[in-house]
């Protein structure tokens, strides 16, 4: 039994690398897909693949640290699809360096992308998970959130924080 067939699933962070991936296997397996990121040419192209395989997909520029453009996100696709089942909340950058570098403006951004971008992401779906009673949230942890590393401190905090 194919229990992703005809389930709308949306991926924040698919224009590339696991995002991208996982959205070509789920509509590969019939999912319908609402891919979303800040690189919209990106997002196009990956649509276009998934549609030329017969695929169903569509996507939302979206910089999920504004919680703005999360909520546009969920509005859209209940638009086009009428529901939400699935949201995969993928997006996340992994800059590396010490800590002694000092680069507190990636430190900021790793706060605002992985941790803040995951709980904007949640917080707009939530209101529908929890008025249709169903729904599920996938957020992208890391290893690096349950065991440290060398330049991965910041990025591992933040990946704990989606553990
Ligand atoms: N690669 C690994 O070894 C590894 C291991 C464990 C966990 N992870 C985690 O896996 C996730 C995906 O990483 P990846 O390896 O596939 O790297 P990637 O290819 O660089 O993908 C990162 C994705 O996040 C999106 N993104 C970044 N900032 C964003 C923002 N402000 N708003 C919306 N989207 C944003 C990027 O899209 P745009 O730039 O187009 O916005 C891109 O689609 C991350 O959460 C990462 O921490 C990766």
């Amino acid at each position: 039994m194919n229990r992703i067939k005809g389930k709308v699933v949306i991926i924040t962070g698919a224009s590339s690398g696991i995002g991208e991936a996982t959205a070509l296997l789920l509509a590969e397996k019939g999912a319908k897909l609402v891919l979303a990121a800040r690189r919209k040419e990106k997002l196009a192209e990956i649509v276009t693949t998934i549609r030329e395989k017969n695929g169903e997909a569509v996507y939302k520029e979206t910089d999920v640290t504004k919680p703005a453009d999360n909520q546009a996100l969920i509005d859209y696709a209940k638009e086009i699809y009428g529901k939400i089942d699935v949201i995969f909340l993928n997006a996340g950058i992994m800059p590396s360096s010490p800590l002694s570098a000092l680069k507190t403006e990636e430190w900021d951004q790793m706060i605002d992308i992985n941790i803040k971008g995951v709980l904007h992401g949640l917080a707009a779906v939530l209101p529908d998970f929890i008025s249709q009673k169903s729904g599920q949230v996938i957020a992208t942890s890391s290893v690096a959130g349950l065991k440290a590393y060398p330049n991965a401190a910041v990025y591992g905090a933040t990946k704990m924080g989606c553990a």
